[in-house]
């Protein structure tokens, strides 16, 4: 028999690829996205107490009322609106759940998506999946900025959907309230829905405010928002997030939901929702948590020939190593896992067309003696290759 694979370009995510060569290399990895210290103690005590108490059977299929209840009140906090946890909220495995089911909800055969590369790569799959094509505009280094009037050109007929991602993983730049309202005028008059992934809408600097589609008007009506307890609770391994939507998204988004995953691991949500209802202000830190940590490993890489681009948000930070190597990205972190026995991320597999560039991408959501251990590596790699 023959298969025909659905995804035949589609490989092993590069986060997977590098975290392997990582391992095989006993290199040191501040690529992958995650954080290499503890959740808050509390949040584990809440689970082991939940399961105790019985709490290990099939959850709602939108989600506990419990959790969606405490996801409606750290809204209103956040966006100073009411969501109804009935008809508004869903809980989903990660936000990888919330964005294929949102994908599938809206797209289709012959439907065109909208992304900007450097994109997630979860975004291009899940649309294919659905039978629809991507269109992808490319956010040019170093500052990455939207281009509204390429967008306008982009549109079609045939445009149905448009995902926004910001704070944007890997670029670490954000969108304004500018941003917010070409978007709106963009799709003003089409049939176009709009996904927002805002997973790291709590990590902004410099006094940035996080503009949330929630806090749109004309957004918020055409739009579902993204977000991941993995990120807020430093906890990517509990696989929770949530979707935000009107009540005619979301009940097209549980359609798709309800026969993925059904519902979500029933303990991690009662004990979530716990520990946010005995801690709400759990996630107001996280700004200036991670801003010292960028400012740290920033500070101890500028000059050393693998220069910090300004950040403006996520838990990633670009590196420049122009001044280096000419090497292409793919090459270059190879040789940083071999040679200095660090793992980064590089950039061009973001993008469908990438852009000639020296790009590289950290993750800052690591221990600061991680972060000075890798600084140090780093540093006395590249003395040594600018000496060549
Ligand atoms: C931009 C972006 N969207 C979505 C996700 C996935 O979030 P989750 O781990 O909650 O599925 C990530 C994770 O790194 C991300 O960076």
């Amino acid at each position: 028999m023959r298969f025909t694979s659905k995804l035949p370009d589609v490989g092993t995510t590069i986060f997977t690829v590098m975290s392997r060569r990582a391992v095989e290399e006993n290199a040191l990895n501040i690529g992958q996205g995650f954080p290499d210290y503890a959740i808050d103690p509390r949040l584990g005590e809440s689970l082991v107490a939940v399961v105790g108490e019985g709490r290990n059977q099939y959850a709602p299929m939108e989600g506990t009322i419990e959790l969606r209840e405490q996801i409606s009140d750290k809204l209103f906090t956040c966006y100073q609106r009411r969501f109804d946890p009935h008809s508004e909220i869903t809980v989903t495995c990660g936000a990888t759940e919330a964005l294929y089911d949102a994908i599938q909800a809206v797209v289709g055969p012959g439907d065109e998506a909208i992304i900007f590369d450097p994109a997630y790569d979860a975004y291009e799959p899940a649309v294919r999946l659905a039978g629809a094509r991507c269109l992808r505009i490319a956010l040019k280094p170093p500052s990455f900025k939207f281009d509204w009037d390429e967008v306008r050109r982009a549109l079609s007929p045939r445009t149905r959907l448009i995902i926004i991602n910001s704070p944007q993983n890997p670029s670490c730049s954000v969108a304004t309230r500018e941003d917010l309202d070409a978007l709106a005028a963009c799709i003003r008059d089409r049939p176009i829905t709009v996904i927002a992934d805002e997973v790291y809408e709590h990590v902004l600097f410099d006094g940035r405010r996080h503009q949330s589609v929630l806090m749109h008007p004309e957004l918020r009506e055409r739009s579902y928002a993204v977000f991941s307890f993995g990120k807020t609770l430093h906890a990517t391994g509990w696989r929770t997030g949530y979707c935000v939507a009107p009540p005619e998204l979301t009940r097209e988004l549980r359609k798709v939901h309800q026969f993925n995953t059904f519902s979500i691991v029933s303990p991690l949500q009662y004990a979530i929702a716990r520990y946010l209802s005995a801690h709400p202000d759990a996630w107001q830190g996280l700004a200036a948590f991670f801003e010292a940590k960028r400012d740290l490993l920033a500070g101890l890489l500028r000059g050393s020939g693998l220069e910090p681009l300004p950040a403006a948000g996520t838990y990633f930070q670009l590196v420049d190593y122009g001044s280096i190597s000419q090497e292409d990205d793919m090459q270059f972190a190879d040789r940083l896992i071999r040679e200095a026995k660090v793992a980064v991320i590089p950039l061009s597999p973001f993008y469908a067309r990438p852009p000639r560039m020296t790009l590289v991408r950290l993750c800052i959501a690591k221990r600061d003696e991680t972060l000075r251990t890798a600084a140090e590596r780093l540093r006395a790699f590249a003395k040594g290759a600018s000496q060549l």
